[in-house]
């Protein structure tokens, strides 16, 4: 399936900045369909996709340097509305004829904008002085002939400017950051009001389409989908199954390394609210065999990969020889590959980047299927909401990320069934703690992890207890690159602590990690 919707896109173009996703999830916030390109694309390639708008990114360069990224001035001759962000702004000023100069008046950071008395359609009824990210070394100095100055900072004489006629404006501030407070609106009233494009991007449209374009894909064939309890495949599926109904089936591969009650969570809920035919193989005991005796973090990662990999490919083999019997053959796969991956693989139509410590769960490589990837176009929060749309309980839409390899890489030690079920009962303890303290939302997740090569001294009850620590390591993130250790209530900590260790035996001790990332990864192992 390649990665374009029916709905004329906005086409962001990526000048290096780490924003151009932001920007594309933002202009999706405004309920239109956006997509990133590089720079590197022609400009006729832009043209060709027929975009509602074109919004050129920031980027680390200065228009002044030997190979900085350009405009091609074609762009702005064929009606294309047209935002430049930051860089993308001063690229643009430059090359409609206005002034780009290095004043040495640098902004980083948080800056005061003045709107100016035209304060034209981006920043009309907009308080007259506003906060506003900036992050830039030169500045607009004199705006090409035609457009508007609407507003100015300190160190940015020219800090918007718009052509309403022609459809074109732009903002030296980062409009996508949450550190500019109104930037949201201006972006929406560039992409509403001066583009004119209508706001058609709606989770029921996204689902429509979505279920569309599988039925185009799939046609009369069958598929199956690995369910990993996660989000991105609970949501694939539920929405391949919408689109082919029961010529969809779902594997379920019980490694044994699960939380307490994921399992029924699939078997259950997830079949209750979509009624997916669902096979669950029960592979525990294939998995602590191959784990006997390791104790590498990486070698545990690639030891259940693999096993992982074998007991879905016996899966698939399985329902083919059974689907065989009845004339059919499965041809497909449901991968659920999000925007984010297909963009950071090199965009539109190329192979997903399944990153290999992640993948888990992944692609089976030599399997000879093909693939469908219904999510390919969506951003984790709209996959989160097509899930709500199709129905699927909270608890799978809501669910915090777990590691493939599960709590194998949460023992630290040699994994066994008995340490498997002391770190379940811990890991449940404190799940149940956090959500009734309705701290789930604020938590990126909080792996609970068993010292299980440690031993330390205790008493309990009047006697002498030699048992073992584990590790409550909750943390606060946007996207698992860093992290920090998050501030949980005296009391939640409290609760969870005593509660483990009454409840489960062998454990003495809980302790908390109070490490941000970088330093220390998220999980232990
Ligand atoms: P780290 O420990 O690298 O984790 O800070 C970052 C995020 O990735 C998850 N994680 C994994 N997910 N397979 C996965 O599917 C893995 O091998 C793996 N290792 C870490 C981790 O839970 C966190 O969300």
């Amino acid at each position: 399936m390649s990665a374009t919707s029916a709905q004329r896109p906005v086409l962001v173009i990526d000048f290096g900045a780490q924003y151009a996703q932001l920007i594309a999830r933002r202009v999706r916030e405004a309920q239109v369909y956006s997509e990133v390109v590089p720079h590197t694309t022609p400009v006729d390639e832009i043209l060709a996709r027929n975009p509602a708008a074109v919004v050129l990114s920031g980027g680390p360069s200065s228009v002044y340097e030997d190979g900085a990224p350009r405009v091609d001035p074609a762009l702005f001759q064929q009606d294309v509305p047209v935002f430049g962000i930051c860089y993308g702004f001063q690229a643009m000023a430059q090359v409609l004829g206005g002034t780009v100069e290095h004043t040495g008046t640098r902004e980083f950071g948080r800056t005061d904008l003045a709107v100016t008395p035209e304060s034209g359609r981006l920043h009309e009824e907009l308080p007259a002085s506003h906060p506003v990210w900036m992050s830039h070394g030169d500045c607009v100095t004199r705006a090409p002939e035609g457009f508007t100055v609407t507003a100015t900072s300190g160190g940015a004489p020219v800090a918007a400017f718009e052509d309403v006629e022609r459809r074109l404006a732009g903002v030296q501030y980062h409009p996508e950051v949450a550190h500019s407070p109104h930037g949201q609106e201006v972006l929406r009233r560039f992409l509403h009001e001066i583009a004119g494009v209508r706001p058609q991007w709606t989770t029921a449209s996204i689902v429509d389409d979505a279920v569309e374009a599988v039925r185009a894909h799939v046609g009369e064939g069958r598929a199956i989908c690995g369910l990993s309890g996660g989000v991105d495949s609970a949501v694939a599926a539920a929405l391949v199954h919408r689109a082919i109904g029961d010529r969809l089936t779902c594997v379920f591969v019980d490694h044994g390394l699960l939380r307490a009650g994921e399992r029924a969570q699939v078997e259950r809920d997830f079949v209750a609210a979509t009624g997916v035919r669902l096979v669950t193989v029960d592979a525990r005991q294939r998995f602590l065999d191959a784990l006997a005796g390791v104790t590498d973090p990486e070698e545990k990662r690639k030891i259940i990969g693999r096993e992982f990999i074998r007991v879905f490919e016996q899966a698939a083999r399985d329902l083919q020889a059974e689907a065989g019997e009845q004339g059919e053959h499965i041809d497909f796969l449901v991968q659920g590959t999000l925007y984010p991956d297909v963009v950071e693989s090199g965009g539109g139509t190329g192979a997903a980047n399944i990153k290999s410590h992640h993948n888990v769960g992944g692609l089976p490589e030599d399997l000879q299927f093909k693939l469908v990837e219904p999510l390919r176009l969506l951003f984790k929060d709209e996959v989160r909401r097509v899930g709500l749309e199709l129905g699927l309980p909270e608890t799978i839409v809501h669910r915090q990320p777990f590691p493939g390899p599960g709590l194998g890489i949460r023992i630290v030690g040699e994994v066994t069934a008995e340490r498997l079920e002391i770190l379940r009962a811990a890991d449940a303890i404190a799940r149940e703690e956090l959500t009734a303290a309705e701290l789930d939302r604020d938590i990126w997740q909080c792996p609970v992890v068993l010292l299980a090569d440690v031993r330390s001294v205790g008493v309990q009850g009047d006697f002498r207890t030699y048992g073992h620590p584990v590790v409550l390591r909750p943390v606060s993130s946007e996207d698992a690159m860093t992290a920090d250790w998050t501030r949980l209530p005296y009391d939640v900590l409290e609760r969870i602590s005593t509660r483990i260790t009454n409840e489960v035996r062998e454990v003495n001790r809980v302790v908390l990690d109070v490490t941000s990332k970088p330093p220390g990864t998220i999980e232990w192992e």
